[in-house]
């Protein structure tokens, strides 16, 4: 019995230790997506609202006759994940209904700030789109009978919006 134990207990002892050294060799580290990363050049983007890097940057690339935005892909309410409707140009967001124009002002539904916008630069060796995902441009908007709006022209400035 008393040997039993004994056992056990070295057993229970290797095994501990065993654990110890996998954590060891599998480190917790947290992998973060980037947040600052090129998106191809200015010319990859026709007018109008483009998805593709909706899922794997959380962001949408959007011209317009004058440039280039991109808009973040964030609910300002809680946090959801907006879909783009190219039929009605419109965000729309899942999960408590809030609705965005193209410009991200906010059309309907309960988030009350307008889509954020990430900053740009063009890369001078590449010349691809840089985009900081983290500096963004968040005016206050005001609230009008269309919804909560932001003057178009004072968002379309560097280095939120590039000329192209
Ligand atoms: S998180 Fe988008 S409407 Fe609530």
């Amino acid at each position: 019995m008393g040997l039993g134990i004994g056992w056990g207990g070295f057993a229970a002892a290797l095994g501990g230790s065993g654990v110890g050294a996998l954590r060891y060799m599998f480190p917790n580290v947290l992998y973060e997506p980037p947040t600052v990363f090129k998106i191809g050049k200015p010319d990859d983007y026709g007018i109008g609202v483009d998805n593709k890097l909706k899922k794997e940057r959380q962001i949408w690339v959007v011209r317009n006759e004058r440039g280039i935005y991109v808009m973040v892909a964030i609910c300002r309410h809680l946090g959801c994940t907006p879909n783009w409707f190219d039929d009605q140009k419109k965000f729309r967001c899942p999960c408590h209904g809030s609705i965005y124009d193209v410009a991200g002002n906010v059309v309907g539904g309960p988030a009350p700030r307008t889509l954020w916008r990430a900053a740009l630069s063009i890369d001078p060796v590449d010349g691809q789109i840089v985009v900081n995902f983290t500096q963004r441009q968040d005016p206050d908007p005001k609230g009008t009978e269309e919804g909560l709006m932001v003057d178009e022209k004072s968002r379309e400035v560097p280095p939120f919006f590039l000329e192209v």
